[in-house]
């Protein structure tokens, strides 16, 4: 399973970079204003910046919600890097661009995906991610999980090549539990990758190992 970091600050993608884990970014507007990003230069820039950081896929996310004005804003994003990938909303217009983008070279992240059936129409479109958000499902009073286990069978049984891109991760558990249904990628905040390490029964081994250390030194 693929690590991405889901997050447009530039100090928590190098953080989780020197981890060493870390094999790409999917970023979305919500998180571009988060970091105080405003207008179209500012945003490409912060693209190129993430790219320049990150060797790996990074999601960039259109604006735009016509067939049209999403494949036009697609091809621009496209153009900052070869790492790009262009992220579309899971609507009727944007599984349109997708094939569009398919056909022409540009590789695609299907965002806002809730449901098998938008899954399913993403990858016959030829989606390259699909990104199931599991925490929003949660949120709902749902189990996001069993969504992504839905599609790992689905995927397999039909052979779609799409990459099930768990999103909207609230937890390590969520980490470890997509790994376990086989999502291809997760894409998570930092706090969450770095939750991975803890353990108090480590802390307290590490501990005492040192202090007997002291005695034999
Ligand atoms: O980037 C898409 C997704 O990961 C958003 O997560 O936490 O806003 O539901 P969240």
């Amino acid at each position: 399973m693929k690590f991405f970091i889901d997050t447009a600050n530039i100090d928590q993608i190098k953080e989780a970079h020197d981890l060493g884990i870390l094999d790409g970014v999917t970023t979305n507007p919500s998180l571009m204003a988060k970091e105080g990003i405003k207008g179209k230069e500012a945003v490409f820039n912060h693209y190129k910046t993430i790219c320049q950081l990150v060797e790996g896929d990074i999601s960039a996310e259109v604006i735009a919600t016509t067939f049209n004005e999403i494949v036009e804003e697609g091809k621009s994003l496209a153009a900052i890097h070869k790492n790009i990938v262009v992220k579309v909303p899971m609507i009727k217009d944007g599984v349109k661009a997708i094939k569009w983008f398919t056909d022409n070279g540009i590789r695609t992240n299907c965002t806002l995906v809730f449901s098998a059936g938008q899954a399913i129409l993403a990858a016959k479109a030829g989606a390259a991610y699909i990104s199931p958000f599991i925490g929003r499902i949660d949120d709902g009073g749902w189990d996001g999980m069993l969504l992504i286990e839905q599609l790992s069978l689905i995927f397999q049984v039909q052979g779609y090549k799409s990459e099930i891109l768990a999103a909207s991760i609230r937890s390590p558990n969520h980490i470890i539990r997509c790994a376990e249904a086989g999502a291809d990628v997760v894409t998570s905040p930092l706090d969450s990758i770095l939750g991975l390490l803890k353990h108090p029964l480590t802390d307290i081994g590490l501990a005492k190992f040192l202090e007997d250390a002291k005695k034999s030194a």
